[in-house]
């Protein structure tokens, strides 16, 4: 069986030109040069020229160099480094707070969710097989949200030598100086200082920082002498750092497999890299998105999940679109949805309304857990024993091929991202396959995908609120 995830696009193409499809095809494989390019020139002694800065590529050849570096280093690589703090984690306490934000959570939470139990963090240690509960936290200014985590580890955690009661902390942030990251992390600093005892063993041991190789919380992170301190490279943005110790070191502490993970991705990079137009889910996918924007100003990018665990893959995605090509009032807006859930809430829209998207199914073929089939009912009055011994898979397969019958007959174009399982491996290939289509769709549009300068607009003005409102007092 292949594990391979696929992008199948043959609803969509009746709504795209053959002519127009065919003449991308140069145009599509010049961006892509220009994206191996970037990587090359980012491994060069060269400066970047300025029309090209930002440039943050490194995330393309990131997952072979990780898993390269770590067939050869074993328990020296980075890999081995961040299972081994992981695993210290997971063996020393019962609970994990995460502090990020924005592309220093995102990628994270979707890992958390997609692969882990649905109700984890209810679950006993045991039925975790080991892992920690996980909380995330500094992705807000969210008072009682902040409050509520702070006194819920009060009132679980009271007994410091009993591993259950046991607490650590990850504060991610390649800046260092993101506000809601930062002041997360002193509240939870004093915690947990108060709780194992300031400068004790046990917080240089259980609070972990990412970061870049400068700034706040690098400078935080020497005084303070954590024992693990992780890098995040310099030429990885934040929105493409999933496989950077930011997704990876979460992922370990929950007990995936991060091996599987970069061996996805890079399995993903090698086919954008060879497979050719019309076989390529990154060439595809981009040129079917990109096709029906300027053909038919279809530039709505529904990614509609089949699958409450997929829920918050598509926020990473949201982010990823948003932040890379939303620049110079360019960029079409990705939206995510849920179903069956959403079609009780977007599907009207979806259906009826204005004929501005592209509806992408994310698609998971098999269930990970038992198969839940309707049971016989003698009283029959919901009128359900008709679907008797259905499972639910089978419901949903019935779902997405009805939800997508009714967009063909209205002629509103739909693709499939199909993917057999879902697994680290799987998960790994569908990251990369859109952070790598989000690039190469900047190239294509002449849009710098690395950077956010609009967003800091906002910063600017809430700190010169914070400063003003000090220099009132
Ligand atoms: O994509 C990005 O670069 C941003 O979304 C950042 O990840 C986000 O702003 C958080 O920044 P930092 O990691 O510096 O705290």
């Amino acid at each position: 069986m292949s594990f391979d995830i696929q992008y199948d696009a043959t609803a969509a193409l009746k709504h795209i030109k053959k002519k127009h499809w065919r003449n991308l095809e140069s145009e599509l494989l010049d961006a892509r040069n220009e994206v191996f390019a970037d990587v090359d020139l980012m491994a060069s002694d060269q400066k970047i020229p300025k029309s090209k800065q930002p440039l943050d590529a490194g995330f393309i050849s990131l997952p072979q160099q990780l898993l390269d570096e770590h067939d050869r280093d074993k328990a020296h690589s980075l890999l081995g480094r961040i299972q081994a703090a992981a695993d210290h984690m997971r063996n020393e306490v019962d609970q994990v707070v995460s502090l990020g934000i924005g592309g220093s959570y995102m990628g994270a939470r979707a890992l958390f969710e997609a692969l882990c139990h649905p109700y984890h963090n209810e679950l006993t240690r045991q039925a975790r097989e080991n892992s920690p509960r996980l909380y995330f936290e500094g992705d807000n200014l969210d008072n009682d949200s902040l409050s509520a985590l702070q006194e819920l580890l009060q009132q679980r955690c009271r007994d410091r030598t009993d591993k259950s009661q046991r607490w650590g902390l990850v504060v991610i942030s390649k800046s260092g100086g993101t506000l809601e990251t930062a002041v997360a992390f002193r509240l939870f600093r004093n915690a947990i200082e108060k709780y194992y005892g300031d400068g004790s063993t046990e917080c240089r041991q259980l609070v972990i920082p990412v970061t870049g190789e400068s700034g706040k919380l690098r400078d935080l992170a020497n005084v303070r002498k954590y024992e693990h301190v992780f890098p995040i490279p310099d030429g990885v943005g934040g929105r493409f750092s999933i496989f950077t110790t930011v997704g990876l070191l979460p992922a370990a502490i929950l007990g995936l497999d991060i091996v599987e993970l970069l061996k996805g991705a890079a399995a993903m990079t090698a086919r954008f890299q060879s497979a050719s137009f019309g076989e390529n889910p990154v060439l595809d996918y981009t040129a079917t998105c990109h096709l029906l924007e300027t053909e038919s100003n279809i530039d709505v990018r529904v990614l509609s999940t089949w699958g409450k665990s997929l829920e918050a893959v598509g926020l990473w995605y949201d982010q990823l679109l948003a932040e890379s090509l939303g620049k110079k009032e360019k960029g079409a807006l990705p939206l995510t949805v849920v179903n069956t859930r959403d079609l009780h809430s977007r599907g009207q829209q979806h259906q009826e309304g204005a004929r501005d998207k592209i509806i992408t199914n994310v698609i998971v073929e098999a269930p990970r857990r038992r198969a839940v089939s309707i049971p016989q009912d003698d009283l029959d009055q919901d009128q359900l024993n008709r679907f008797q011994g259905k499972a639910i898979p089978e419901l949903l397969t019935a779902a997405i091929k009805g939800t997508n019958q009714a967009y063909a007959d209205d002629e509103r174009p739909t693709a499939d991202i199909r993917l057999p399982v879902l697994s680290e491996h799987t998960l790994g290939q569908l990251f990369q396959m859109l952070m790598l289509a989000t690039v190469l769709e900047g190239r294509l549009i002449g849009i710098n995908p690395y950077g956010q300068p609009g967003v800091e607009a906002y910063k600017n003005n809430m700190l010169d609120i914070l400063t003003a409102g000090n220099a009132g007092k």
